[in-house]
């Protein structure tokens, strides 16, 4: 098989000028609780600093961190400066960087502590006071909770007995509070449904945004705008034509400073019910009747209701787990999962799953859907791959060293954003040969560097009340009683001898032939 053609498809000029984020965010102070912490300095402010200076956040913004460090405000912007600096935002700008400085501010105490509330709501009343003075601007509540899971019901009760997080039924009432949650949410069903039970005696649904980072990266919504704004996918989007879908988010890093964290959720709780869940409702949802919250989410939900649940004895045949030993990346010499900074010696955690799920859907019955993800694998690559069935009949001889890929429909998420398509074509000599060849479509190539993260899209689309992106109750649960049995399962039986992968390694060996009793093969991002 000769290697792939590549042919680059071109973009109208005009439509590679169209602005991505065009919308501004609405005023409001955003109190980041948990501020001293890692999501805080790595993704959230370094993505608050981005939007400000592309104009995308309201004159009217403000940040009020909340964190346990003991730091006043100076210390704390200081902190955020560095967190710029680490994240390779240019903050050298200096009007820039003094404007966001400007905005920073910062409470230091314990989330269990009145006091705290007590401060914070002398803060919002002064900077609330001050946009109204200033111009009449109204600013609503961002509330993010970058907190250990088991924080999120104290804080969230603390914030309604306080009256600063109030309730409100009506999603028209101004000013808006609104609450963002990160995941996980739970760790299991029982957990979750607890914590939505406390979330919906406080709150109204519409003032609470799930986030899941991967739905709001652009690839996610193109796959979208891909399958519904085109016509010539659509019909061939079934098993009829589809022979499986692979699902793949492949990290090269290790736990890195997170195990205490990691060690309780593993790599079901953190990649599998969330992300790769989500991947695959995207992929395999009917057509929602419009691009508005409820109806992309409820179609969502029903895609995860119908996955197939394991039953005990059938995770073993279809759900495989792994954990990484010392191997190399890189060239360099790199530590097992449990010669980990905060990880228990004979850890059990994984770090690795591949799992076979099925869809008990009209469109979708007999494809099987593998989804694996790994920390410590050869390369950070995360990408949907839909793989065609073989043509019916082939009237083309295929022999020794020669035979036919099947088209492959690749969605790369990261890094690269972009599609292709692979198919085979003739080489053209006298001789008769294929070979298989691609049509590549690139981000970067057609419209210029992503100009915006994740985060940075998810926190204007809450600003401006769009919760599209951002994951409903009943698709948690949803996602939840997916995983569980796995769970239970791992957790009533070890799930193998780990660790049974080296880092720098596409997983235990084992993970072929999970996917070789479908006669299929892993691809390699
Ligand atoms: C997070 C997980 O949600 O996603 C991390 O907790 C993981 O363990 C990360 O590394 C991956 O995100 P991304 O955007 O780098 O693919």
């Amino acid at each position: 098989m000769t290697e792939g053609l590549v042919v680059p498809m071109d973009v109208p000029r005009e439509v590679a000028a169209a602005p991505r984020l065009p919308e501004r965010g609405t005023p409001c102070t955003m109190i980041i609780l948990g501020a001293s912490g890692d999501l805080a300095r790595r993704k959230l402010v370094p993505a608050l600093f981005h939007l400000m200076n592309d104009g995308l956040l309201a004159d009217d913004f403000s940040v009020v961190g909340i964190g346990r460090a003991r730091m006043r405000d100076g210390e704390f912007r200081g902190a955020m400066r560095g967190a710029l600096a680490d994240s390779h935002v240019g903050a050298s700008e200096h009007s820039a960087w003094n404007e966001f400085a400007g905005r920073l501010e910062y409470i230091d105490g314990d989330l269990a502590d009145e006091a705290v509330y007590a401060e914070l709501r002398d803060r919002l009343t002064t900077i609330e006071r001050e946009s109204v003075t200033r111009n009449g601007a109204v600013r609503g509540r961002l509330f993010y909770l970058a907190l250990p899971p088991n924080a999120y019901e104290p804080t969230l009760t603390r914030l309604s007995e306080s009256g600063l997080a109030p309730r409100l039924d009506d999603a028209r009432a101004r000013p808006w509070v609104r609450l963002i949650i990160e995941k996980p949410f739970g760790r299991d069903l029982v957990s979750a449904q607890a914590l939505d039970g406390t979330v919906s005696a406080l709150f109204a649904e519409h003032q609470i945004f799930r986030i899941d980072h991967y739905l709001g990266k652009e690839t996610v919504q193109n796959l979208m705008v891909f399958r519904f704004a085109n016509s010539i996918f659509e019909p061939v989007w079934n098993r009829n034509h589809i022979h499986h879908v692979q699902i793949t988010a492949a990290e090269s890093v290790g736990v890195e400073h997170r195990a205490g964290y990691y060690e309780g959720a593993g790599v079901v709780r953190d990649m599998f019910q969330n992300h790769l869940l989500q991947l695959l409702a995207l992929t395999a949802m009917e057509p929602p009747v419009a691009f508005r919250a409820d109806a992309v989410r409820t179609e969502k939900v029903k895609v995860l209701d119908a996955i197939r649940p394991f039953d005990a004895d059938e995770v073993a045949r279809y759900a495989l787990a792994g954990q990484y030993g010392a191997g190399t990346f890189e060239g360099k010499p790199v530590a097992g999962y449990k010669e980990e900074e905060g990880v228990e010696k004979h850890s059990m955690t994984p770090t690795y799953a591949a799992v076979r799920l099925m869809i008990d859907t009209w469109r979708w019955q007999g494809v099987p859907f593998f989804l694996r993800s790994g920390k410590r694998l050869p390369r950070r690559a995360t990408e949907i791959a839909i793989r065609f069935r073989r043509p019916p009949h082939l009237m083309f001889p295929e022999t020794e060293g020669q035979s036919i890929s099947p088209n492959v429909l690749a969605f790369r998420i990261q890094p690269d954003e972009g599609i292709s398509l692979c198919f085979e074509v003739k080489v053209p000599d006298h001789e008769f040969r294929m070979a298989t060849a691609g049509m590549n479509f690139s981000y970067a190539g057609s419209f210029g560097p992503s100009e915006h993260s994740a985060y940075e899209t998810l926190l204007v689309d809450c600003m401006l009340g769009d919760a599209t992106l951002f994951t409903r109750s009943d698709a948690v649960e949803a996602a939840w009683r997916v995983v569980d049995p796995i769970l239970d399962a791992w957790d009533a039986s070890p799930p193998g001898r780990f660790p049974n992968y080296a880092a720098g390694e596409w997983g235990p060996r084992e993970a072929e032939s999970l996917i070789a009793a479908d006669g299929a093969k892993w691809r390699t991002p």
